[in-house]
């Protein structure tokens, strides 16, 4: 029977259960495609994409439209896992009508099932407002790499009494304005224990110790794809990179020194027809010597 499609409930059934939910970033087609073949529980496109993807110094820059345009690719491919779109620096922090508005475009363009918004209790309006308009809002505390310059840098958070007990209020804050879950980026295992502890929503860490409710990584982390720096709470699964680097590697030496391609990766004609028109050719040519 081919599993149903993941619904927010059927997330927070997981908590209540005490089964781990799964997560993964996702940013194309055929990586969705297989990411959900997987049976990964949520798909979210990551404004990560900015650097994995688009080579960006970080994800300040990326914009709605490129959200838009990846999050609609991943929607095409994905049939079970929920797809979760993330709302990137400037699409929501200005004003309730911009946030509503943007995420509403999430939905309607992009076919997520939900969108991701970075903040704490500061955040929790603009939360109440967009699930007011229908739309489940996944929260993002801790090391939100969107303000990471006024957290002084990509640093792990929650670290003193008062900024774990900061922490805490936030992922109430969250959970009270309607947010479905909370993500947990880089603060102290812990933290993370007492907050997923203290709330009825799953919490998603990242860098944030066993007892979340459920994990999320970065794909390209995980299968070794992104070379410019490895976070300490990455697991890596795969080394595709070096796989890449040795086909492409393979393919130029076989052009170079005439191994590729070979017969049968071409196509043939037939003998007579392939006659002729060299026949018609010569005769071309003579007439044109005089
Ligand atoms: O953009 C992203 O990929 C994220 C994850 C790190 C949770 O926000």
């Amino acid at each position: 029977m081919e599993p149903k499609k993941m619904t927010v409930p059927d997330l927070k059934e997981k908590k209540k259960s005490g089964r781990k939910i799964t997560m993964l970033t996702a940013y194309d087609y055929p990586t969705a495609l297989l990411v959900d073949r997987a049976g990964i529980d949520a798909i979210l496109v990551g404004d990560s994409l900015g650097m994995v993807v688009l080579g960006y110094r970080d994800t300040v820059s990326v914009t709605m439209d490129e959200m838009l345009h990846h999050t609609k690719a991943v929607s095409s491919a994905v049939k079970n896992a929920l797809v979760i779109g993330d709302m990137p620096f400037g699409s929501y922090n200005v004003s309730v009508e911009k946030a509503v508005g943007n995420a509403n475009r999430m939905m309607k363009e992009a076919h997520a099932d939900c969108i991701k918004l970075e903040g704490g209790r500061s955040m929790a309006p603009l939360v109440g407002a967009i699930v007011k308009a229908g739309i489940p809002v996944q929260g993002h505390i801790g090391l939100t790499p969107q303000t990471a310059s006024s957290l002084g840098g990509f640093k792990v958070q929650g670290k003193s009494f008062e900024a774990a007990k900061s922490l805490i209020e936030d992922a109430k804050a969250l959970e009270d304005a309607g947010c479905f879950s909370i993500v947990l980026e880089a603060i102290p295992s812990p933290i993370a224990k007492i907050i997923t502890g203290s709330i009825s929503i799953p919490t998603i860490g990242i860098g944030a110790g066993i007892d979340c409710d459920g994990q999320v990584l970065v794909i390209h982390d995980l299968i070794g794809l992104f070379e410019r720096f490895t976070p300490k709470f990455v697991k890596q699964y795969a080394k595709i990179s070096d796989d890449i680097l040795s086909a492409v590697s393979r393919y130029k030496s076989d052009v170079e020194n005439m191994k590729f391609p070979e017969e049968k990766h071409s196509f043939s004609m037939n003998e007579k027809e392939l006659e002729k028109l060299k026949t018609k050719r010569k005769v071309r040519v003579a007439k044109k010597a005089g």
